[in-house]
């Protein structure tokens, strides 16, 4: 099943390209919003959990920050990301993890995570994630799910949906609410996915 998981991220880099994925942005504008609420010092740790070849770091870069971390189960993913910044890449970490299986060896002051999460559909999945995350994270967090009204499906594969209180009760052992938002989301076939959108603190030990 694990590989099955693997081998399916890779044959959708290796055969599809960035016009023909339903989730490509040309600016991931959202994240970049919910990022500069949090005036994040240039060199803030990030991570961009199963980025892809998503735009984000290109912006983050931009912005001058020197931190950056992607993690993708796809390698096929990250080459392609690579290739597109050239040098600028040897600047960012590279990181070909299942995020089940990540054994962080930093901590973060900012997880972000867009259409991940959402491929976690058993609990104990989710759990584990939360665990992960909980532990690498010294501040936030920013999850991009499909919402309640969002698809059943994303990349072909089952999606849990979100409204904003389930997100709010999953990650409420840990992380305190900031702000969430609806976004529809405008495919690169001009159809439109709804995404929910939110921000968290992570809950300090004595709070
Ligand atoms: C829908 S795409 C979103 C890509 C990117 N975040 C964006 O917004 O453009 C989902 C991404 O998550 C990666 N992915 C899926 N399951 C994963 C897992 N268990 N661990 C790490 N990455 C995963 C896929 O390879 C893919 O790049």
């Amino acid at each position: 099943m694990k590989e099955n998981k693997k081998a399916h991220w890779e044959k959708v880099y290796k055969t599809q390209s960035a016009q023909q994925v339903s989730w490509t942005q040309p600016i991931p504008q959202t994240s970049l919003d919910f990022i500069h609420a949090f005036n994040l010092p240039k060199n803030a740790k990030i991570i961009d959990i199963g980025g892809g070849d998503s735009k984000l770091v290109d912006y983050l870069l931009q912005e001058g920050f020197t931190n950056i971390t992607v993690l993708d189960i796809s390698a096929a993913a990250l080459i392609k990301a690579k290739k597109r910044l050239g040098k600028k890449s040897k600047a960012v970490n590279w990181i070909i993890s299942d995020i089940i299986d990540f054994q962080p060896e930093d901590h973060y002051d900012l997880w972000h995570d867009r259409a991940t999460f959402h491929f976690l559909t058993q609990e104990k999945q989710i759990d584990q994630y939360l665990a992960i995350a909980h532990g690498a994270i010294n501040n936030y967090m920013i999850i991009s799910t499909f919402s309640e009204n969002g698809p059943e499906k994303c990349s072909g594969l089952p999606v849990k949906q979100y409204s904003e209180m389930q997100l709010k009760n999953q990650l409420n052992k840990h992380f305190e609410k900031i702000r969430c938002i609806n976004e529809d989301h405008l495919t690169p076939f001009h159809t439109t996915q709804s995404f929910l959108f939110c921000s968290f603190k992570k809950q300090q030990a004595d709070s």
